[in-house]
């Protein structure tokens, strides 16, 4: 079973499968969803159509927009020629659930299916996403948004729009760069794309009215890609990270960073008036670039709203008590110039050198992919604590499956709950979690191709 660890987020190891026969045919069969290889127009018109891997022929794949604490299930029929996992990323779901190949279930062979069925807990802004050769499969297009709207005071809005921010890496021809273990990518910050994208459009338009409120909801689901953002046109307010509502909301007052696989809830009111632009802005660079634009269209027939208000907090997450936790140090090293010299690469140590023979640039905690033991083995209820130093000169975007934590800030105060932390380069921050999620969850980084490479661990709950 370990052999065959690295390769689900790694690459291509082909699994033989008979296909099914069919299902059984009931009167509650779950929804389908088939990711498979269609052409999408993803490039400006004059250029060709992009082959692209997508849930339901959509890349974005389709909304699925289910109220708080109800039921999602979904059929997952494996339309592609290699093996396919769905990660349900942020929301909270039994171990069994949480898509992840050989930790959490089998990788669902070609032409095979696996049914997902959970209850949704909490509201707010998740997405779901393959998880067997992560870089590949979520790089040709196979993730989409979970949205769970809020059981009651869902806040006074006149539009809720999901933006899916991701990076495409095309050729002339607008095809998609077939190599996905790029070691110079792998070794450095990732796989960053050269074709920006804003619901699979690089022209994302949205008409809107002069004091209109909308609540944006921004998913980073780039493999790689930092957005570094800002408002134009706009006044908003951050109320959620990573689905989980804010006690009070944030003003916008300065640049909203977004990793891989962050989300953002924000409120915004249009102050832009009739025949002028808002704009959701990616500053790169060189310069600030249009990731979203709101022309203001109609005759402002509204007045200007109050503040926004919180959202109602999700129930059941524990704030833990720092004092009795559990303390599992863990430092992140290796990558391009960085000074990793050995590892562990499944239970065996290696130095650096013969790591990269193996794919590998990068260790967490002395281990570098997948192994048998857990980074941490916490008891139910426990408060975990992880002290993280980043000792290689990349950003890395922490992400813990199953539980939501908080940082622990200098102060000893806590931060907002999140599942995904970006840490800067020699950066040093330290996370806190209650661990109330039975079973074996991943601890992985987010830029998909430095998980595939070494950035993974994992904690069990018992
Ligand atoms: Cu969205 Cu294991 O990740
Ligand atoms: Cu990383």
């Amino acid at each position: 079973m370990r052999a065959t660890r690295r390769a689900f987020l790694g690459g291509a190891v082909a699994t033989a499968g008979l296909p099914l026969i069919g299902p059984a045919i009931a009167a509650t069969a779950p929804k389908v969803i088939e990711p498979k290889p269609v052409s999408h127009q993803l490039a400006p018109d004059g250029y060709p159509k992009t082959a692209v891997w997508a849930y339901d022929g959509a890349s974005p794949g389709p909304e699925i927009r289910l109220g708080q604490g109800a039921r999602l299930e979904r059929r997952l029929v494996n339309g592609l020629d290699q093996p396919t996992t769905i990660h349900w990323h942020g929301i909270r779901v039994p171990n069994g659930m949480d898509g992840v190949p050989d930790l959490t279930q089998t990788a669902v062979a070609p032409g095979e299916s696996f049914d997902y069925a959970f209850d949704v807990p909490d509201a707010g802004t998740y997405w779901y996403h393959a998880h067997w050769a992560s870089p590949e499969q979520v790089g040709r297009g196979l993730h989409g948004p979970l949205i769970i709207e809020e059981a009651e005071s869902a806040p006074d809005i006149d539009a809720d729009l999901v933006l899916a921010l991701d990076d495409w890496l095309l050729n002339e021809a607008a095809q998609i760069e077939p190599n996905f273990a790029i070691p110079m990518q792998m070794s450095h910050g990732g796989r960053i794309g050269n074709f920006v994208t804003t619901n699979a459009r690089h022209d994302f338009t949205q008409d809107v009215q002069q004091h209109q409120r909308l609540r944006l909801r921004l998913i980073n689901m780039a493999n790689a890609r930092i957005f570094p953002l800002a408002l134009q046109g706009l006044d908003g307010w951050v109320v959620a990270y990573d689905g989980m509502p804010l006690a009070q909301p944030e003003k916008v007052t300065s640049e909203l960073v977004m990793g891989p696989a962050q989300r953002i809830d924000l409120l915004v009111d249009v102050t832009a008036a009739e025949g002028g632009e808002a704009y959701l802005v990616r500053l790169d660079d060189d310069g600030g670039m249009v990731q979203a634009a709101f022309p203001v269209t109609a005759r402002a027939s509204l007045t200007r709203r109050p503040d926004p208000v919180a959202l109602p907090p999700n129930p059941g997450h524990a704030m833990g008590t720092l004092g009795s936790a559990q303390t599992v140090p863990m430092k992140i090293e290796g990558g391009a110039m960085g000074r990793l010299s050995r590892a562990s690469v499944e239970g065996r140590e290696m130095g650096f050198r013969e790591m990269i023979g193996q794919g590998q640039f990068w260790a967490m905690a002395g281990q570098a992919g997948l192994h048998d033991t857990p980074l941490v083995t916490a008891s139910m209820g426990e408060t975990v604590r992880i002290p993280i130093e980043n000792d290689t000169v990349f950003p890395h975007a922490m992400h813990l499956h199953g539980m939501h934590f908080r940082e622990v800030l200098g102060d000893g105060a806590m931060g907002p709950m999140r599942d995904t932390l970006l840490i800067a380069a020699r950066e040093r921050r330290e996370i806190a979690f209650v661990a109330d999620n039975p079973g074996d969850w991943l601890f992985h980084c987010h830029m998909l191709g430095h998980a595939a490479s070494g950035m993974m661990q994992w904690v069990r709950v018992v």
